[in-house]
């Protein structure tokens, strides 16, 4: 199993008999999610996605990451929340946070459209200057703002660049099978498109094309991937806690937020994750936040903010616990070297390599936290790797769900995510008589 959890940070903290209490409760979770009777149950593709996906699309994605490849040094992909996190979490994950920077035979990937930023675009435009250039533009609905701003502006730079009939052959479209305005544009410019299918929401599709096709163009090997899923898929059917590691993650952070710890803090110790907690933070924040109820995700990235949130966590308001990935193998040898002087006092560390002292780092701070009543859910992780990080999407997808409905939520919707969006149509003038009413209402708010 890639991932295993360990539960010795939690002695004091949760007890067998509560785990025993809250199997019934689990039960009745992975009973709706896999008799497909709970909530959103017309969002569930990405259960079954690792061993049930369109083979045809899949080899499409393949040869399309090739042709990507062949005819540009920069691959822009357009896209937010769920339509870019996870493919951006897998580029960091499998490679590297210095991916553009690295010595390699794939184009650089930026990501475009999960702002609305004048500075980065102005920048990333800057970028493009003088490189070829090709699009990924990812929307489910097709009219999400932020990449539909963004998509106006690089393809008014491809035509400017290439003329206007490099669309089809620049712009690669991923969306609806049949609906929306992106579908409507690729099928009139002739782009080749690929599919979010329908029973899958933004923040489960990242094993999709939204995710597979940039993860592709980076040298990714997607079928070890797939079959990270599908091993995890496996390995998480049952539901038994003393075997299963996913409904055990989903179980334990019940029932510590029924303690009163409603932070969920996701620590990771190495920068290749850092996006991954991104990923992660999207993926629960936007399932179990809501009817006024839900753990709030958030994430830090070791050692670094020991030195800024760790205090806090050691010693500021007890709200909280964290979920702390260790990696066992790290995919690098980093001797610290002997220096016959010591004028550091660290010739104790000489020799040893960088990931045992940051192994022994995660120890330590494990310790103090938990002693400064911080509980520690510990997922050991054996490496970074294709199979590896489609083993992980699917761990917490399904933990994600079974979670969501343990707390009585719909883990697959987002109706908090249209607030904003209706004030802000409103204020920039969107024609409509709904947005009329509002923006009157907002003129007269007084701050
Ligand atoms: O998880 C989700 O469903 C959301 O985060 C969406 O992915 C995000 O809002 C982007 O939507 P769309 O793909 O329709 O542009």
């Amino acid at each position: 199993m890639a991932i295993k959890l360990n539960d010795k940070f939690l002695a004091g903290f949760v007890g067998d008999h509560e785990l025993g209490a809250i199997e019934d409760s689990v039960k009745s979770a992975h009973d709706k999610l896999h008799g497909k009777t709970g909530l959103g149950n017309d969002f569930l593709g990405w259960v079954d996605l690792p061993v049930d996906y369109d083979k045809e699309e899949f080899t499409r994605i393949k040869a399309a990451a090739e042709k990507i490849k062949s005819s540009c040094d920069i691959l822009i992909v357009i896209g937010i929340g769920g339509s870019y996190l996870g493919a951006r979490a897998a580029i960091e994950f499998c490679k590297s946070p210095y991916y553009n920077n690295l010595k390699k035979d794939t184009p650089d990937i930026y990501f475009a459209g999960c702002n609305i930023s004048a500075q980065a675009t102005a920048e990333l435009l800057s970028i493009c200057e003088g490189k070829d250039v090709c699009l990924n533009v990812i929307s489910k609905s097709g009219t999400t703002t932020e990449p539909a701003i963004a998509f106006r502006i690089f393809r008014d730079m491809l035509i400017k660049k290439y003329g206007p009939d490099c669309i089809k052959d620049r712009v690669f479209i991923t969306t609806d099978r049949a609906k929306g305005t992106l579908k409507a544009f690729a099928d009139e410019m002739g782009c080749e498109t690929f599919v979010v299918p329908d029973d899958c929401g933004g923040r489960y599709s990242v094993l999709t094309a939204v995710g597979l096709l940039p993860i592709a163009v980076a040298g990714i090997d997607i079928d070890d991937m797939m079959k990270g899923a599908a091993d995890a898929r496996e390995a998480y059917a049952g539901c038994d806690l003393a075997t299963n590691d996913c409904l055990k993650y989903a179980a334990l952070r019940n029932i510590l937020y029924r303690q009163g710890k409603s932070v969920e803090i996701f620590v990771t110790y190495e920068s290749s994750l850092a996006m991954t907690a991104e990923w992660w933070k999207q993926l629960f924040g936007e399932s179990e936040g809501k009817d006024n109820k839900g753990l709030l995700p958030d994430s830090v990235s070791f050692t670094t903010d020991l030195h800024s949130l760790g205090q806090f966590i050691q010693q500021g308001s007890r709200t909280m616990f964290e979920t702390v990935i260790d990696l066992e193998n790290s995919s690098d040898k980093m001797e610290i070297p002997f220096d016959p002087a010591n004028s550091d006092g660290l010739n104790f560390v000489a020799g040893k390599d960088m990931h045992y002292v940051c192994r022994k780092a995660f120890e330590a701070t494990a310790i103090a936290h938990t002693d400064g009543a911080t509980p520690n859910i510990v997922l050991s992780l054996t490496k970074r790797g294709a199979f590896e990080f489609g083993y992980l999407v699917y761990f917490f997808e399904l933990a994600c769900a079974v979670s969501g409905y343990m707390l009585g939520v719909n883990p697959f919707n987002q109706p908090g995510v249209e607030e904003y969006k209706g004030n802000m149509f409103a204020l920039l003038g969107k024609p409509g008589e709904a947005n009329d009413k509002r923006r009157a209402e907002l003129e007269a708010y007084k701050f």
